[in-house]
């Protein structure tokens, strides 16, 4: 068994942010993202691992995640010159897979759902595709999956007007040799990829053996803002199960619940309420920050006060008593206010920036 793990795309829903680097690069309480999926993985007992690279952010992707030793892995990297649809990633990764079957994740997708159990069902079933289904409040934003009455999948299709359920395909499939000759049989959808949904419903069509399971737990799709903060919400409440104080924190401040701070990090003067990660070389002084925020290496907070947030490595926010909510924080941005009422404002902010005074 491999596994192939789809890390190209322009991230334009997460823009600002993804201008400047890969959307599944993007830290969850204080990890990328596509590492959650890696570990997964490796957790499942697979091992040999190729990773769909694109030409803009690749590079980035392979240096951070490197050969896959820190994983206990093999990676491949693969690159697709074009984002020609997920169907295509997969042929273009035929050489890499070769006959074995394989498990194909999304690398922008988080669950909270172990792999193991799917991959005994895909094995002990002789299934030649397993796919995962939640329910969806939205489900023409996704892949969508008509079940008769017996509960069994008869179509599918992708990103539906009008969808015939509100079961949306998870970004997690298995698949046998089957998908290959399936991708070969489709033609690119309306939006021009080839659709793996597509190459799904001609294996159902044919008649091969298609099962589904309904995921259990949560599933989140980090495209969004709104999504990426509720993951965020999400993997700090399950995963911080400690109070865990690298760093140095004086007498004045407290630090309150389930709450990681890394070595180097100061906290003067601040009030801490977990939970909440905080990574190495942070200076935090006179700040509330509260439950559901990541903050990641080298932020510098003074004077400030925030909860449900997340902070990217060397952030520098200053002066801001207003708590700042909800809000996604990029690399090395700095937000001052000055110290006495200030009289004007004046921004340098990237293009699709959000600012919100509310
Ligand atoms: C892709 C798939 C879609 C699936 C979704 C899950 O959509 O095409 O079927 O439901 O991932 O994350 P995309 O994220 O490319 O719009």
């Amino acid at each position: 068994m491999k596994a192939l793990i789809l890390s190209g795309g322009k991230g334009t829903r997460l823009r600002p942010i993804t201008y400047t680097g890969a959307k599944q690069l993007v830290p969850v309480a204080n990890k990328p993202i596509l590492w959650y999926g890696i570990e997964a993985i490796v957790a499942a007992g697979i091992t040999e691992i190729g990773i769909i690279i694109s030409p803009e952010t690749g590079d980035e992707v392979k240096n951070k995640t490197g050969d896959g030793s820190q994983f206990g892995a093999k990676i491949t990297y693969i690159l697709q010159d074009l984002p020609l649809g997920l169907a295509h990633a997969v042929k273009i990764a035929q050489p890499f897979l070769g006959d074995s079957p394989f498990v194909m994740y999304l690398g922008d997708n988080l669950i909270a759902d172990r792999l193991d159990g799917y991959l005994a069902t895909f094995k002990s079933e002789q299934l030649d595709a397993l796919i995962l289904l939640r329910q969806v409040s939205n489900p023409s934003a996704f892949g969508v999956a008509k079940v008769d009455e017996m509960g069994r999948v008869v179509q599918l299709v992708e990103k539906p007007k009008e969808p015939p359920s509100n079961l949306a395909l998870v970004g997690i499939y298995f698949f046998t040799t089957a998908i290959h000759e399936a991708i070969a049989s489709i033609k690119p959808s309306p939006r021009g990829e080839l659709e793996i949904t597509d190459a799904i419903d001609a294996l159902i069509q044919e008649g091969n053996p298609v099962g589904a399971r309904e995921l259990e737990d949560w599933w989140l799709d980090t495209g969004k803002k709104d999504d990426l903060l509720e993951a965020n919400r999400i993997l700090l409440d399950t995963r911080i199960k400690h109070k865990n104080v690298l760093g140095e924190i004086d007498s004045e401040s407290k630090v309150i619940g389930r709450v990681e701070i890394g070595a180097g990090s100061t906290v003067k003067n601040s009030t801490i309420r977990g939970p909440v990660i905080i990574g190495s070389n942070c200076q935090i002084e006179n700040c509330f920050i509260g439950p559901y925020s990541s903050i990641a290496d080298e932020v510098i907070l003074l004077d400030a006060d925030m909860e449900h947030s997340v902070l990217l490595k060397g952030a520098k926010v200053i002066g801001i008593h207003q708590r700042i909510v909800d809000s996604l924080i990029g690399q090395r941005v700095r937000l001052e206010v000055a110290p006495y009422r200030p009289k004007a404002l004046r921004f340098t902010i990237g293009d699709d920036s959000h600012i919100e005074l509310v």
